[in-house]
């Protein structure tokens, strides 16, 4: 599967797809046991490696909370969603089994200690959130859901949530401000 797959609402992923390429990101991770939430593909692994690292040196802590789910997992999620929130609420912040891109092996949330490890809008306004909107392209991830592209996107904002593309699309997303949707 191509490091530049576009996975949203109406490009699904097969039920059945499972990254062959999966690997143990080595960065802190909130969960302290083996998890598949650990998991991403390789470069992506790597690439995260590095960002976190990069971010280290300046005094930032990033802690990793959820990277690689399977079909069935999100299935998990999503129905926990629906029925804690509803149908309509639900669909706008988290993804149909199949339509995740924590499936592709290529997204990671991502946190800090500050915020108790949550998934928290203020994480953007955060001077760790802040550099990481702008400099993540630089290893090669985009925010891939921005606040003022949830029309074009379909998900409410989430500022922690980073997908790996590669350098070049990352840098050219993030220079003119475009989501994956709207490449041409
Ligand atoms: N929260 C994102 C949209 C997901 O469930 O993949
Ligand atoms: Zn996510």
């Amino acid at each position: 599967m191509s490091l530049q797959i576009l996975v949203n609402k109406t490009h699904p992923l097969p039920a059945d797809y499972i990254p062959l390429d999966l690997t143990l990101t080595n960065v802190p991770f909130e969960e302290k046991e083996y998890s598949e939430k650990k998991l991403l593909r390789t470069t992506a692994a790597a690439a995260l490696e590095n960002l976190f690292s990069h971010a280290s040196h300046l005094g930032y802590s990033f802690t990793a909370i959820s990277g690689y789910r399977s079909y069935q997992r999100q299935q998990e999620i999503f129905s926990t969603h629906v029925e804690k929130y509803g149908l309509e609420y639900a669909s706008q912040v988290s993804a149909k089994p199949g339509c995740s891109e924590h499936q592709t092996g290529l997204a990671m949330d991502i946190s800090l200690p500050s915020l108790s490890y949550q998934l928290l809008p203020e994480f953007g306004d955060t001077k760790e959130g802040l550099w990481l909107a702008k400099n993540a392209c630089h290893f090669g991830f985009i925010l891939r859901y921005p606040v003022d592209k949830v029309h074009i996107t379909g998900y409410t904002y989430e500022p922690w949530h980073f997908r790996y593309v590669g350098i070049p699309l990352a840098i050219h997303l993030t220079k003119y401000h475009l989501t994956m949707e709207e490449i041409e």
